[in-house]
């Protein structure tokens, strides 16, 4: 018999959406679809970047991961796995002690989140209790702690400060902190460095990166600005209208893009761009949700259009672990589904 030690077993994802479609109930009763079947997973210490411009629906997937829109204005298509359970589908009873505590978020304006007339010690005290994971002396080593992990110097000052006292950057590490109080599995940072300026976005980023290596939590991180996630980020998902048009590995996506839409974001990077090109967007605009016809929705915007881009459904191509939704992928991209 061998004695050698069993390999263990490897981790699952911990969060895998498959098949997801969202529906809004607009104002004028019309029920649009907002996010068309996306599929991805995110495995634990995976930094997983979801990146589109405004209005793809990149906040609405957020938030039904969270359930936190009503099902009056959301109705949700499709499995959101979690552990053992469908969020999509799981009653408020199962998801409540979820939020905030296995699956935490932090959002573009941490202002909102803090009480403008309690310190940071009560705050962050508060989080720990809503959830009783920890108890007594445990509970402020704990704060301390992570205050520390977020790159406070002097994290005994930062208890004492009310949120006025401190910068917009302090302001989100303190949110940082306080979302992970409770160990979630996952993390969801929806534009969280938006309000912030250029040096501050990359700390931030450097720092939720650093936390998802060292602590094995898994990231959603979303944003409008690929130049700003593409160094930090494992996994890269390109959504446009809704429909994920590409995503696989960080490296493969920025070295090889195979959707003209990747390729188009990526021409915008400012270091990225060739000498004496002057392109800081692309052309054109995303066309709203009541405007959305068959065949390829950034059929307008792209320079390798062609007649057949306007009909059906845009076929799938997977290579390995990078996939496209487009007619003509840039590169070989392999079989087609
Ligand atoms: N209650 C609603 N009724 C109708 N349409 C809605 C409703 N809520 C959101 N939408 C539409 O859903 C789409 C996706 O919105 P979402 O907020 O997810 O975009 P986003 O990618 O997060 O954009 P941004 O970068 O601006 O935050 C948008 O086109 C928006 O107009
Ligand atoms: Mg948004």
């Amino acid at each position: 018999m061998s004695n050698s030690i069993p390999e263990p077993a490897p981790a699952g994802p911990v969060l895998s959406i498959e098949g997801l479609s969202l529906f809004v109930r607009a104002d004028d009763g019309q029920r649009l679809k907002i996010v068309e079947n996306a599929s991805f997973s995110i495995a634990p210490g995976q930094f997983f970047a979801l990146v589109g411009e405004s209005g793809s629906g990149k906040t609405m997937i957020a938030r039904a991961v969270m359930r936190l829109v009503p099902d009056a204005v959301l109705e949700i298509d499709g499995a959101i796995r979690f552990g053992a359970h469908d969020l999509a589908h799981a009653s408020e009873r199962v998801l409540r002690p979820l939020r905030g505590c296995e699956i935490t978020m932090i959002f573009q304006e941490p202002m909102s989140s803090l009480n403008p007339l309690m310190t940071v010690e009560r705050q962050l005290m508060e989080a720990v209790d809503a959830h009783g994971r920890f108890k007594g002396v445990e509970r402020r080593d704990r704060i301390l702690e992570l205050l520390r992990r977020v790159r406070f110097r002097d994290p005994e000052l930062i208890l004492k400060a009310f949120p006025h006292e401190l910068s917009g950057g302090m302001r989100q590490r303190v949110m940082i902190a306080a979302a992970l109080i409770n160990e979630p599995k996952l993390l969801i940072a929806d534009e969280p460095t938006t309000a912030l300026d250029v040096t501050i976005q990359r700390e931030v980023l450097d720092i939720i990166a650093e936390l998802a290596r060292d602590m094995g939590l898994a990231v959603l991180f979303i944003s409008h600005d690929l130049s700003l996630v593409y160094e930090n980020a494992d996994e890269i998902a390109v959504l446009y209208g809704g429909v994920m048009m590409e995503q696989g590995p960080a490296r493969k996506v920025i070295e090889s893009p195979a959707h003209p839409y990747t390729a188009a974001l990526l021409a915008c990077v400012p270091h990225r761009r060739s000498k004496g090109s002057r392109q800081v967007g692309i052309e054109g605009a995303v066309p709203s949700v009541a405007d959305w016809r068959e065949g390829c929705r950034f059929v307008d915007r792209c320079g390798q259009a062609r007649a057949a881009c306007r009909v059906g459904a845009m076929p799938l191509f997977v290579k390995e672990d990078h996939s496209v939704r487009c007619l003509a992928p840039l590169n070989d991209m392999g079989e087609r589904h």
